[in-house]
């Protein structure tokens, strides 16, 4: 079974020519809203393959919050760990893309900062050895950290979507078995200018905190496997026409939770997260723009 312990917001993302510079304003070309954050996108990423994953989040008892319910379970998430909270309204996020499909995102965290270690534990008790928990830091660090301890004694293994990235995570990496970033923020960790020229040497950063598995996303190059500090391996992304980017980390990454679920190795989560992160691409959106699994698997087949 798949757990994820993340964030739920409602996203307002309007597509631009350019981003304004500063004190300018411009016209949007179009605009969307939806349900996001990347704890509700990522489980509704390995929910479409049928794994009815279970999400642990806090939302505001607004319409916004009802309005995620009812779309999580739409989609096949198990939402009955998922808080109404009266402190804070639901987290919103503001997204704007420009013509290339480039993304900024400015996160207001509302009620996800909620979601505190109290709330969390309990609803884990049934957790298995043969379960994965996955969890993004949108949320308070030390709560991931609470959930994190209990699943590592409980003997399930850990995914850590390091993002947003920031400093002051070695208790975090110390408790994740696999951990997925983006080339951005390794760099940002790693403190290096070029991800593909330094890569190999700065790689030793994440894996003296005990970690098995590495994979940094890199866009339209595809992801990049690192097993126990042995050299990466390249996994290539199928090449299409870019609309918005910014779905694309979280379909990723609940293709590849669900497969590793679903018993498949390592690998083969990846190929086939790295073609469901290309397909996000293809559509204004974050949830909205997850790919249907047939499409992912047709791309699979024909990569054979
Ligand atoms: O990763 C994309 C997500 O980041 C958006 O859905 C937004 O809510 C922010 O959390």
């Amino acid at each position: 079974m798949l757990w994820i312990i993340g964030s739920c917001n409602i996203d307002l993302t309007v597509k631009v020519e350019r981003f304004p510079n500063e004190g300018e304003t411009v016209l949007a070309l179009e605009s969307h809203t939806s349900v996001g954050g990347k704890g509700a996108n990522q489980a509704v990423g390995a929910a479409v393959w049928k794994i009815n994953p279970k999400l642990i989040a806090s939302v505001g008892s607004d319409t916004f919050g009802k309005q995620a319910f009812q779309t999580l379970q739409q989609y096949g998430v198990d939402t009955s760990s998922i808080v109404a909270s009266d402190k804070h309204p639901t987290g919103m996020a503001w997204i704007e893309i420009d013509k290339r499909g480039n993304n900024r995102i400015t996160v207001v965290p509302g009620a996800n900062v909620d979601l505190l270690a109290g709330q969390i534990l309990p609803n884990l008790v049934s957790l298995k050895e043969t379960d994965y928990v996955l969890a993004q830091l949108e949320i308070p660090v030390k709560s991931v950290e609470s959930a994190f301890a209990y699943a590592k004694r409980k003997g399930a293994t850990t995914i850590l979507n390091l993002s947003p990235s920031f400093e002051g995570v070695e208790v975090l990496l110390s408790l994740t078995d696999l951990l997925v970033l983006n080339e951005k923020e390794y760099c940002q960790l790693t403190k290096i200018s070029s991800f593909l020229e330094a890569m190999e040497e700065a790689k030793a950063h994440f894996f003296r905190y005990g970690i098995t598995a590495l994979v940094v996303t890199a866009g339209e190059l595809g992801a990049f496997l690192s097993m126990k500090n042995s050299s990466f391996v390249h996994f290539p992304s199928p090449k299409v026409q870019v609309v918005d980017s910014s779905g694309a980390g979280d379909a990723f990454l609940g293709t590849f939770s669900a497969w590793m679920v679903m018993g498949k190795s390592i690998e083969e989560a990846l190929k086939a997260a790295v073609i469901s992160g290309s397909l996000a691409c293809c559509r204004l959106g974050t949830m909205s723009a997850i790919p249907d699994p047939m499409q992912v698997l047709q791309h699979l087949k024909n990569a054979i």
